[in-house]
């Protein structure tokens, strides 16, 4: 039985990007995947007046797992009304609570730490925090304007997100770093932090360290190869993601996967990068991350076998040098590559 799989491939390189993840799949295992393809963008958006339709997250419910290439065209749509009508309503209502983002170098890629022993899985909040959506503005335009965006931490949250975080760490080194900003923020990351102790009680195989979100930022530069599973609030975790891309080689190698571990609903799979508005048309996106984040999709689904083949294609790949320093090949260039590995 083949899986269904909702596309988006949205806008700007989350186009291309889908095209060459299906492209992969589609070499490797000619019918596994059984696609439908939504063109859910900021051109719907600008057509229509949603990003989704209204009844889009109910349509999604009915696919084993979501394949998102990337969404926003800030200069015709802004921001906060694209990514709040279509990617972040997905993660909440899926439950898909652990993001998770992989860091690591891929063999040639030069790296501008020139380091290549690191090997870190963040793992972020994905469905509340600093995301939570809580807050509002008075006094608009006046000089007495406050506005307030309200994080929000719960037990339940909380606890989910670090005991997947541990239950990852025992998987591989068995070292945890949690991350808060403990120092400054006394009610929420305080209460992280607890948390932290009390479940590290229930693993105690697994080494945890504490670090603030600035330090740990240093450490990703200064000693990532110290670090294995990371667990991060939703903004922290989005911006050390960056970074963790940036150490891998660029925005093009990064890749995640939203998980709701629990398997109630379709978990979804997408590139850490955005929709690259200043690359969209040039044909030089890299697609290593989307693919990278297709073998995430595979494995979830239980094609490990499948999922092991495209990562052998995508590294054999960046050793032939080909896709490792942005902007030298094309992406149809790169996509040929992986698909000329597979056959090898
Ligand atoms: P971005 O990730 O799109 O781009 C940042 C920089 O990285 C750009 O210089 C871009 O050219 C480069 N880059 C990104 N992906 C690349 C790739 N595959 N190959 C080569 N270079 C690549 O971030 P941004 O510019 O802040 O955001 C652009 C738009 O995308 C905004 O609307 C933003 O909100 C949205 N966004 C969407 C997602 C998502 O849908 N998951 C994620 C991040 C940003
Ligand atoms: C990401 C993105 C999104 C996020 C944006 C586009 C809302 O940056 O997936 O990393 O902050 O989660
Ligand atoms: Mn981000």
């Amino acid at each position: 039985m083949p899986h269904r799989i909702a596309l988006i491939p949205g806008d700007g390189i989350g186009v291309p990007v889908t095209d060459a993840a299906m492209a992969v799949a589609a070499k490797a295992a000619p019918g596994l995947l059984e696609t439908v393809s939504f063109p859910w963008s900021c051109q719907t958006y600008l057509e229509t007046g949603r990003m989704m339709p209204e009844d889009g997250i109910e349509t999604l419910r009915g696919f084993d797992a979501i394949f998102l290439g990337a969404v926003g065209w800030p200069a015709k749509v802004p921001d906060s009304v694209s990514l709040h009508g279509l990617l972040l309503p997905i993660r909440k209502a899926f439950v898909q609570y652990a993001n998770i983002r992989p860091h690591r170098l891929l063999p040639g890629v030069v790296g501008p730490l020139r380091k290549e022993d690191f090997d870190i899985l963040c793992i972020r909040e994905n469905t509340e925090g600093e995301y939570s959506g809580a807050g509002g503005r008075v006094h608009q335009g006046t000089a007495d304007e406050v506005a307030v965006e309200t994080a929000i931490f719960t037990r339940a949250g909380v606890e989910r997100i670090l005991r997947f975080g541990f239950e990852q760490a025992m998987t591989r080194r068995r070292k945890l770093a949690s991350v808060t900003k403990s120092n400054a923020q006394k009610y929420s990351m305080v209460f992280w932090d607890e948390v932290t102790r009390e479940l590290s009680a229930e693993f105690p195989e697994v080494e945890v360290s504490h670090y603030h979100v600035d330090a740990i930022a240093a450490r990703m530069v200064m000693a990532p190869e110290t670090l294995d599973v990371v667990v991060a609030s939703n903004l922290f975790g989005d911006i050390l993601t960056d970074l963790g891309a940036a150490i891998q080689g660029g925005l093009g190698f990064a890749a995640s996967a939203n998980i709701d571990p629990t398997r109630k609903g379709p978990s979804m799979f997408e590139p850490v990068h955005g929709s690259a508005p200043d690359i969209a048309h040039l044909g030089v996106a890299n697609p290593i991350a989307a693919i990278w984040s297709l073998v995430m999709m595979l494995d979830h689904l239980g094609e490990a076998a499948t999922a092991a083949r495209i990562m052998a294609a995508l590294e054999a790949t960046t050793a032939q040098g080909i896709g490792t320093v942005p902007g030298k090949n094309t992406t149809d260039e790169i996509t040929a590559a992986v698909l000329a590995a597979l056959e090898a």
